[in-house]
Order: C-alpha cells, then structure tokens, then sequence
C-alpha cells in the first residue's frame, strides 16, 4: 500500500483493480456513499483488526477512486504530508506529499490511526474538512483547492488511546462517524472461510473462541481477538494440518 512516499501521479498507480473482498454488516456502504457524494468527510470508529481498512479499500474499489494510505505515527510531520523541496540536478525542485497529491488527484486519502498523528498534521487537514476543501502548501506558498472528487477518511479506535492521546471534539466534529464493531457470527465465520479457505467447523470454532476472549477483555484483559487475529490463526491451522 503506498503511504509516505514521493508521489507524482495521475491516479493510476493507486486504482485497486481487483474487487477487495468485504461482507457488510449493516448499511456502512449506503452511508459512505451519502458521505462521498455530498463532500463530507468519514471518520471509521472501531476497534483495531475489525474491518476497516478492508472497508475503506473495498470502497475505493466500488467508486472507482485512486485511494492514498497514511499510516499515523508521532515522528510523521506535516511536511511529510503536504511535501518539501528537494535537490535535483543542482535544481531545488517541490516534491508533493501524499496529502498534496490525493487532493490534486481527486483519491480517496486515508489517515489511518489518527490519533498517533502529531498535532501540526491535524491542523493541515483542518480546512480540508470544511467548505473550503484547500490545502495550505506553507513552503511553497500555495494553496490548492481539492479536486471534486477528494475525499479525506480517518480511522479511529476510541477504546484504544489515553484521554492525552484523544483527537480533540474540534477535530472530531467535521467528520461523519460510522461505528464499526467485529461482525457477527455468521458473518465472521463466512469471512474467516472465505479469506483462508479453512472448513466451516474449524471457522465456527475460532469465531466462538474469539468471541469468548472478547467477553474476558470485558472483564480486564486489555486486547480482545480481533477478526484479523482469528484470520491468521485460520491460516495458521491449515499450514500446520497442511504439513504435518
Ligand atoms: N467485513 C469484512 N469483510 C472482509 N474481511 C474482513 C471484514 N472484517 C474483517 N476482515 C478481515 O480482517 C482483516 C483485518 O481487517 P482490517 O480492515 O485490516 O482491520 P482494521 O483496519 O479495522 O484494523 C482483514 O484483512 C480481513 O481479512
Ligand atoms: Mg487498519
């Protein structure tokens, strides 16, 4: 998944060609879609390794947009984002961020754990999540106005950060939040099947595993099994019944 590299590109390089796999579990695409089509900005609320990202893939596949991927962390700077100067040639040149380039691009730009991000970067996007839908390129004394089909995603995991690592109500505010949650049985089984190829009995087991160690992190243990977990022991299991 492209993230914090260089980028100068039309769209192409980040088009999913392939239709992702996701199982819905309520309305979340209708309301992405609403969300798409009026310009606002999606928050995705939910705990780590439930579908998101997945989510967010599948609906830059269904719309048809170049979708930017940037995975939060506290060295990540503003100008990593929007971009910087470089050398070239002896020639000082302007590089765009991934940011910058989504927003030229008309992609889909997902911020992925955003609250691990420093504070400069929510104060760039801050009027990307207005009507004025601009980004302020400070070195280069530029402001772009985004394409029309931009749109700007973050993720969220409320139960995860300390009250100091929360995204501020300011922030939270512009965004239309869409709870997600781990799907139900039957769904989470049918995804387990389907992304190992592992029989229904063992995919039910695990789902019903998963779901008791979730109900013990409701009694104190600080991370419950998530579907990606359940996924990789899934995978696991067959490798192993594979080799031996
Ligand atoms: N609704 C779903 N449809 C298809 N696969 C899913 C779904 N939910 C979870 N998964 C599986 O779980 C894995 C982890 O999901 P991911 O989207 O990476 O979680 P998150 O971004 O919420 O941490 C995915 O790679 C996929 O295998
Ligand atoms: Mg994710």
């Amino acid at each position: 998944m492209p993230s914090q590299e260089p980028i100068e590109d039309s769209g192409g390089g980040f088009l999913i060609t392939s239709e992702p796999f996701y199982l819905p579990s309520a309305n979340e695409i209708d309301l992405f879609e609403a969300a798409y089509g009026a310009k606002l900005p999606v928050m995705l609320k939910g705990p780590t390794g439930c579908g998101k990202t997945r989510f967010v893939q599948y609906m830059a596949y269904r719309l048809g947009r170049p979708l930017v991927t940037v995975a939060c962390h506290e060295d990540l700077f503003a100008s990593d984002l929007v971009g910087r100067y470089i050398l070239q040639n002896d020639e000082t040149v302007w590089r765009d961020g991934p940011l910058a380039a989504a927003v030229r691009m008309g992609a889909i730009c997902y911020f992925d754990e955003i609250v691990e991000a420093r504070k400069d970067t929510t104060v760039v996007i801050h009027p990307l999540t207005d009507d004025r839908r601009t980004l302020y390129l400070e070195r280069k004394g530029e402001v772009i106005n985004a394409h029309p089909d931009f749109l700007l995603v973050i993720s969220y995991n409320p139960g995860y950060q300390s009250v100091l690592k929360d995204i501020k109500q300011s922030t939270r505010q512009r965004f239309v939040a869409l709870e997600f949650d781990y799907p139900g049985i039957e769904n989470e089984t049918a995804i387990i099947q389907k992304e190992t190829g592992i029989d229904a009995d063992t995919a039910s087991k695990l789902v019903k595993l998963g779901r008791k160690i979730r109900n013990i992190r409701e009694h104190g243990l600080t991370e419950g099994a998530s579907t990606r977990l359940l996924v990789y022991a899934a995978r696991l299991i067959k490798a192993f019944c594979f080799c031996s």
